[in-house]
């Protein structure tokens, strides 16, 4: 049998980078993971083992140390290609630490770089957000929607990825790049074997409503039912996390077999609907039977009211295309929220 391909998964150990690890190992790929548990535990790796039957190799060292990095992964390769997710996430607590969330982010970003130099390999996947779209004047964004000033530091990490990768794989014959913009990630695999768990305290609504549906709050803030939309409360485009997983199997496929049209893509990942948050209450509720209890509060700052992909370019390009919704996303969440809590 022909060697698979290996692939450098950074941040493996974390919520997007497990479960794409997951589709990575079960289409034709080998994996090693790179993290060194800035907001992950190791144990995913059992998890991962037991849906896939691979015990996958964690290299525990952190990604914005570029000769640390190098040192590490001499002995992994060669690699045909990173899928870079490590970083820090927080919109929140990078207005308060900007610095380390520039020093992390665009440290590692920068590493993923020395790394294609230093071992030869030729192709990477970058997590970037729709943050980078700030407030757009016109709904659904497509990938040539302005892109806004950054609304926080962590949206600036973004941005400077996204300026850096340009200017590198247009300046690097043979090494080739697609940037993934990100709606809102959100659910769990199907087996409730892996799932998010940051050890840093959540904020994004759905674990919020899993969390506050399992007692571990008593409840849930809706911030603000003012808005202009259907029914006052914000518009986001939830994506599951196994459909945002399978695209950037898609994405590594499209460059390995060179269908890429030019060095560097961007495309949006998003399933092209917005639901508001008193229907992702509401859908939370039917599909699981729970109760959610609820308030509503002010707004959050910074908060936009409403925002969901044109999702065209990737579900031609790549030929991906959803197939969860935003109920199932709620039952994974659940199943893994009830497994986590054991
Ligand atoms: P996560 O925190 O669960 O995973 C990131 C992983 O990277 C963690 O396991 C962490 O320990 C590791 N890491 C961070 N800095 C590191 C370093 N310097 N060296 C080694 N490991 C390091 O986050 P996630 O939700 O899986 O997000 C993955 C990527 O997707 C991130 O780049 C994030 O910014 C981006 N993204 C996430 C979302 C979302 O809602 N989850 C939305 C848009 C973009
Ligand atoms: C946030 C980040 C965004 C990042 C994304 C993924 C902000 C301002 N934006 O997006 O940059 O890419 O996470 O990590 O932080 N909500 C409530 N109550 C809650 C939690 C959320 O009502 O307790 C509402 C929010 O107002 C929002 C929606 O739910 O309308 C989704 O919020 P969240 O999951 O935090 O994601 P975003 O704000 O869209």
């Amino acid at each position: 049998m022909a060697n698979k391909s290996k692939i450098l998964v950074t941040g493996g150990c974390g919520y997007i980078g497990s479960h794409t690890i997951v589709e990575l190992l079960q289409s034709d790929y080998e994996v090693v993971s790179l993290d060194n548990g800035l907001n992950s535990s190791p144990d995913v790796l059992d998890g991962i083992e037991a849906i896939t039957g691979v015990r996958v190799v964690n290299v525990d060292v952190d990604l914005s140390q570029t000769e640390a990095a190098l040192e590490a992964l001499r002995a992994h390769g060669p690699f045909t290609g990173i899928i870079h997710f490590a970083a820090l996430k927080s919109v929140g607590d990078s207005v308060h630490q900007p610095l380390r969330y520039f020093q992390n982010n665009i440290g590692a970003t920068l590493t993923t770089m020395a790394l294609m130099e230093a071992m030869d390999i030729p192709y990477l996947i970058f997590s970037s957000s729709c943050t980078v779209y700030g407030r757009p004047e016109k709904l659904p964004v497509t990938e040539e929607s302005p892109i806004r000033p950054a609304e926080s530091p962590y949206g600036a990490t973004k941005q400077t990825g996204e300026i850096l990768y340009d200017q590198f794989f247009n300046t690097q014959p043979g090494r080739n790049g697609i940037s993934l913009r990100y709606f809102n990630p959100a659910g769990a695999h199907p087996s409730a074997l892996i799932g998010e768990a940051s050890t840093n305290q959540a904020t994004n609504l759905v674990p919020v409503i899993t969390e506050t549906a399992i007692g571990l709050r008593s409840e849930l803030a809706v911030f603000g039912n003012d808005y202009p939309t259907r029914d006052g409360s914000c518009i986001r485009d939830y994506i599951h996390v196994t459909d945002l997983a399978k695209a950037h199997v898609l994405a590594m496929d499209h460059l390995v077999q060179h269908k890429n049209q030019k060095p560097y893509e961007v495309f949006n990942l998003g399933i092209g609907e917005g639901v508001t948050v008193l229907e992702a209450i509401a859908a939370f509720e039917k599909s699981t039977g729970e109760n959610v209890n609820f308030t509503i509060s002010a707004r959050r700052p910074g908060d936009i009211d409403a925002i969901y992909a044109n999702n065209k370019k990737i579900t031609e390009q790549l030929g991906w295309k959803p197939t969860e919704d935003i109920q199932s996303i709620m039952r994974s969440a659940w199943a893994w929220e009830q497994v986590r809590r054991k």
